[in-house]
């Protein structure tokens, strides 16, 4: 292919790589150049125990193939580990998918502290922690492709999963921000929710209804959303089988009520129509634009 994008020259941490969306991530960019820190604790789908095992064969596929690569099997929870053996093996950093994650299915009323708190670490805590020891080495290089893995679970809720979509949903907030603080730098910043077939879905789906979504179904869309000619930035996309949607935020039109008269939660009921009517929704795109009908308000008194 005569227009392939290429990696040459960068280098790419992807965590959770040892097996599942992230050995397919990993797999990709290194057979277009990147040079691949491959990250995984070798944990159980729960997040349990640990083993050296899952990176070491990613590594040893991606060089099998030609490519370049080193193992680090530190948690996410160490982020500053993970970066630094990255910085040890290539020198350089470019490209940062955050990947790395196990569910802990359970009914909230059964849920303990633990399984809320497993859960955060390595989600949110460990994509805070990687990209936070990453952050200074980007911004420095004025150059950066991060990638947040969020999830269906967590934009939409799912039962059994409260603290895994509270986690999911987080990255974006995440993601939305760190875009923010990193686009005067070079440093772009988006969110992928996949679908796909790993042990994590294994145990949901049968084995006919993952058939057309593997891994490197999701892998292309992480790779552009890497790739320098990439301008998207603070996106949010579902990607599953090759089907790949950018979502935003809806709002309606709303309404302002109890403006110069007694205000109660009677005046919202009565509104309650205009406050939730889609007719005229947008899609503001920034935390400034949110802001228009409360500018409008604040200038008017
Ligand atoms: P997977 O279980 O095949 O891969 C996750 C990898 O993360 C495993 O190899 C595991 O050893 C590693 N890992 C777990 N804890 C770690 C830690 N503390 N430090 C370093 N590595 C650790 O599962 P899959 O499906 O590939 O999941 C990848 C990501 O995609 C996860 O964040 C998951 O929540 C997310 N996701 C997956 C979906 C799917 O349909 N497969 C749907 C939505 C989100």
């Amino acid at each position: 292919m005569s227009d392939q994008m290429r990696y040459d020259g960068r280098v790419a941490i992807v965590t959770g790589a040892g097996g599942g969306l992230g050995r397919a991530h990993a797999l990709l960019l290194a057979s277009r150049g990147a040079k691949i820190l491959v990250n995984d604790l070798g944990s159980s789908a729960k997040g349990d125990g640990a083993d050296m095992g899952p990176a070491d064969q990613v590594v040893a596929e991606i060089k099998a193939a030609g490519g370049e690569a080193a193992a680090n099997t530190d948690s996410v929870v160490d982020g500053d580990k993970i970066v630094q053996a990255a910085m040890d093996a290539f020198g350089r950093l470019d490209i940062l998918i955050n990947n790395a994650g196990f569910l802990r299915d359970v009914g909230f009323h059964n849920m303990t502290e633990a399984d809320w708190t497993d859960i955060y670490q390595v989600h949110l805590f460990g994509a805070f922690k990687v990209t936070h020891a990453a952050w200074p080495i980007l911004r420095e290089a004025r150059y950066g492709r991060i990638i947040n893995t969020s999830s269906a679970a967590g934009i939409y809720g799912n039962f059994g999963q409260v603290n895994y979509s509270t986690a999911k949903l987080g990255l974006h907030g995440f993601t939305q921000a760190l875009a923010v603080e990193g686009r005067p730098r070079g440093i772009h910043v988006n969110t992928i929710a996949p679908a796909a077939d790993s042990r994590l879905t294994r145990t949901v789906m049968t084995p006919e209804q993952l058939k057309n979504v593997q891994p490197d179904r999701v892998s292309p869309l992480a790779a552009w959303l890497c790739h320098e000619s990439c301008n998207e930035t603070g996106g949010l996309f579902e990607s599953g089988g090759g089907w790949n949607a950018k979502l935003q935020w809806v709002r309606t039109k709303g309404t302002r009520v109890g403006a110069g008269e007694e205000f109660g939660p009677e005046a919202v009921r009565d509104a309650w129509g205009a406050i939730t009517d889609f007719s005229e929704a947008s899609n503001p795109g920034d935390f400034a634009s949110s802001m228009a009908p409360l500018a409008e308000i604040m200038g008017n008194g």
